[in-house]
């Protein structure tokens, strides 16, 4: 992956929307839409998943190996395979690993759902193909679903959510025994699933096939692992929370898809640091473009405040001071008590930054909150002589004083 630079935060989001392009030519196009079966290749490439000995999972895309391979489980699953591989031509730098996980997460996007955080830097080295047997049984009730979810380190509420992916797709007797969609538009990524599951009365289906139950209109499918949701106290609580609001449901399955899909990374503990560091860049990128809006956003989702970018050390307050967003200082500053004092690795602090371009409010939010004017860059330049240097008296003027400069007479 030497040829992309994923530390560097433009140059990762300018790679990831290239990406995202080129699937969506291959998943959604004349021939077909194919959303709702790369989101499941996505998630049982990932839900192999044992936190107690960190097999299985996304990294390495094992499902190219037997048995994994030919695990009933994955019937026609091959053929979004098959569809990426153009992809996997166009980047060859980027992991089959890669492809197929932000299939699935730029799926659910395509389809009308939530964006979902996602990372790069899946790798396809060989790795130990984990047992068959690991993905869940639709036949089996709440205790299975807790069992194989629980190993992969999800709770009860994040179970609810993940299973809400049925909101997309449909069964085929050729391919799992199953039949049917699960909603009238199975397109469409809402919370449909949840209401037709809470709102409706579901009852085993007369056929010839496996236990499966259906609507009163006969048209519309729920598997027995479906309707444990609503029979399962602690499960149907939440079930009927997403039928009720659907923003819920979004940001519930955006943060737990999201965490699925990084299972088994190396880099990857429980945590799920691919999402908080995504959280993170949204963060930062949006304190460089001055939206509070969008910062308050991603810091809700998770974004560490305090983060800085890989290849520069900057941080959001770099990037707000930089552009000159006063209106954002006294929440960074004060609410969120960012450090004025960071240096990134030019040695640079905000107050390098702003003084550059004469930024005077900012200068003055940042000495308020205490930013040491001593500081020097690596240049061996304090705030003041950058504001000397940019020919900017006004700025080098407030500087003036403790760990400021004498200022030439102008
Ligand atoms: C809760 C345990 C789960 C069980 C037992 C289960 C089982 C199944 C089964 C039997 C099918 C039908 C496959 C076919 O016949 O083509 C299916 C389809 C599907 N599943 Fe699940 N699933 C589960 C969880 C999930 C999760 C967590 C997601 C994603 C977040 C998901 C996404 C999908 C999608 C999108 C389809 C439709 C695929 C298509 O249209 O080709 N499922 N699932």
């Amino acid at each position: 992956m030497s040829e992309y630079n994923l530390d560097n935060d433009f140059s990762s989001s300018f790679l990831k929307n290239a990406l995202k392009t080129e699937i969506w030519n291959k998943l959604v196009n004349q021939k077909a839409n194919a959303c709702p079966m790369a989101m499941r290749v996505a998630w049982h490439s990932s839900g192999t998943f044992d936190k107690s000995d960190n097999s299985g999972g996304s990294d390495g895309a094992t499902m190219r190996f037997e048995p994994e391979k030919s695990d009933g489980a994955n019937a026609g699953l091959h053929i979004i395979h098959d569809l990426l591989i153009p992809v996997k031509k166009e980047f060859p730098n980027i992991s089959t690993a890669d492809i197929w996980a932000m299939s699935g997460a730029v799926a659910v996007e395509f389809a009308g759902g939530p964006s979902v955080p996602f990372s790069l830097g899946r790798s396809d080295s060989p790795k130990p193909v984990p047992p068959n047997g690991r993905l869940p049984d639709a036949s089996q009730g709440a205790e299975h679903l807790r069992e194989v979810f629980g190993r992969m380190g999800f709770n009860d509420r994040e179970i609810v959510a993940l299973s809400g992916g049925h909101t997309l797709g449909r069964c085929h007797k050729v391919r799992s025994g199953f039949d049917g969609a699960w909603t009238q538009n199975p397109l469409k990524f809402d919370n449909s699933y949840f209401k037709n599951l809470m709102d409706m009365e579901w009852k085993p289906r007369e056929w010839d096939g496996p236990l499966q139950y259906t609507d009163p209109s006969g048209t519309l499918t729920m598997l027995p692992t479906d309707i444990a949701l609503k029979t399962d106290p602690s499960f149907s609580v939440t079930a009927r929370l997403y039928a009720d609001d659907e923003s819920v449901f979004f940001s519930d399955f955006s943060l737990a898809y999201s965490k699925l899909l990084s299972l088994g990374c190396e880099s990857a503990p429980p945590a799920c640091p691919h999402a908080r560091e995504a959280f993170s860049a949204e963060f930062r990128d949006h304190s460089m473009h001055g939206s509070i809006e969008h910062c308050r956003a991603a810091v809700e989702k998770g974004a560490d405040v305090h983060s800085r970018e890989k290849n520069s050390g900057r941080t959001a307050l770099h990037k707000a001071c930089y552009w000159n967003h006063t209106h954002m200082m006294s929440w960074m500053l004060t609410d969120l008590k960012l450090d004025p004092n960071v240096q990134d690795y030019n040695g640079d602090t905000a107050l390098h930054d702003a003084s550059m371009f004469g930024h005077v409010k900012i200068v003055e939010a940042l000495l308020e909150a205490g930013c040491d004017r001593s500081i020097k860059n690596k240049s061996g330049k304090t705030a003041a002589e950058v504001a000397v240097d940019y020919e900017k008296p006004e700025t080098a003027a407030i500087l003036k004083g403790k760990g400021g400069v004498e200022l030439p007479v102008v």
